[in-house]
């Protein structure tokens, strides 16, 4: 099985296959499945990203889409996660790519015949998000080996800091943090957090986090707090290095995590991030569906793999 639960699901070999598979679709490359294919799209928590990019991905290779929506499911009568799944799979669904609330979901479902993809399980883990950032640093740098990539903001409760951190290590990148006290995660060292100052003067990559403020702000001069102490202000954007980027997996607190003017400023790659993140998932769909072709055209990228 082909699943793709978390990064730890990908060796280093398989990243850099992913990365040149998404670059080839980008190109224009066609592919589709020998056989009928059938994919559900189970999204218990909201998005627009992962949900759309996904749907489009699939339609884009030809799969059978089933029109699942869990508000109108039978989730609404209390079925289970495990029997929704054993349900699509006896219906023949070859894949199904699940958000859900709760960290590591997809241990229940070990059972189940059709790939897991996994859209995003609680405070754990969003691979594919991963995979695309990673698309889009490679894109821009060339290399992962030497870059320094700060992620700032709700560290504790991210799934994609978490994913980030741990597939930018193994690649050769310095990965640091930047967090108010209370969102800090404490399974990350404290030599990992540096000072906001630091991190804008420094970095390769400003990755921004989305601020859950509908969880942890009430008031607005809260909001107002956190954009002067932690957010990329115009002043700030002006002390990055000339060659660094601005990344966020987006959706965006506009004036909180980022000044709005600099969303889509020059450096920014915020929407290049999500065009990235449809032809990610159709290389994640062709991997999950097929055994990945040996043999890699782009040369400097498997020696890149080869370095990891
Ligand atoms: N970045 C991301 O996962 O966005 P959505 O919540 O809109 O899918």
């Amino acid at each position: 099985m082909r699943h793709l639960r978390t990064m730890g699901d990908l060796r280093n070999e398989e990243i850099f296959e992913l990365i040149e598979e998404a670059i080839s679709f980008q190109q224009g490359k066609q592919w589709t499945p020998e056989k009928q294919t059938f994919v559900a799209n189970l999204f218990y928590e909201s998005s627009t990203r992962t949900k759309c990019s996904f749907e489009v991905a699939e339609r884009k290779l030809g799969l059978q889409v089933l029109p699942f929506e869990v508000g109108t499911s039978s989730v609404n009568k209390g079925e289970s996660l495990y029997d929704t799944a054993k349900t699509l799979q006896s219906l023949g669904v070859n894949a199904l790519v699940i958000r859900h609330p709760s960290e590591a979901y997809f241990e229940q479902l070990h059972t189940i015949d059709a790939v897991i993809i996994n859209g995003g399980d609680g405070c754990g883990h969003h691979p594919t998000q991963s995979l695309l950032d990673l698309m889009t640093i490679y894109q821009e740098f060339g290399t992962f080996h030497g870059l320094k990539v700060t992620i700032i903001g709700d560290i504790r409760h991210s799934r994609v800091a978490r994913s980030n951190a741990e597939v930018l290590e193994r690649l050769g990148t310095e990965v640091k943090f930047v967090a108010p006290p209370e969102w800090k995660d404490k399974s990350f060292h404290d030599d990992a957090y540096i000072t906001m100052e630091e991190a804008i003067e420094t970095s390769d990559v400003v990755m921004l986090l989305r601020i859950q403020h509908e969880r942890h702000l009430a008031k607005e001069n809260v909001v107002d707090e956190y954009h002067q102490q932690y957010g990329l202000t115009l002043e700030r954007e002006k002390r990055m290095k000339s060659t660094s980027i601005i990344m966020h997996p987006a959706p965006i607190n506009r004036g909180v995590e980022i000044a709005t003017e600099l969303v889509e400023c020059e450096r920014s790659r915020i929407f290049k991030q999500m065009e990235n993140g449809l032809y990610m998932r159709m290389a994640v769909l062709k991997r999950a569906l097929t055994k990945i072709e040996g043999g890699s055209k782009h040369d400097n990228i498997t020696k890149e793999w080869e370095m990891a």
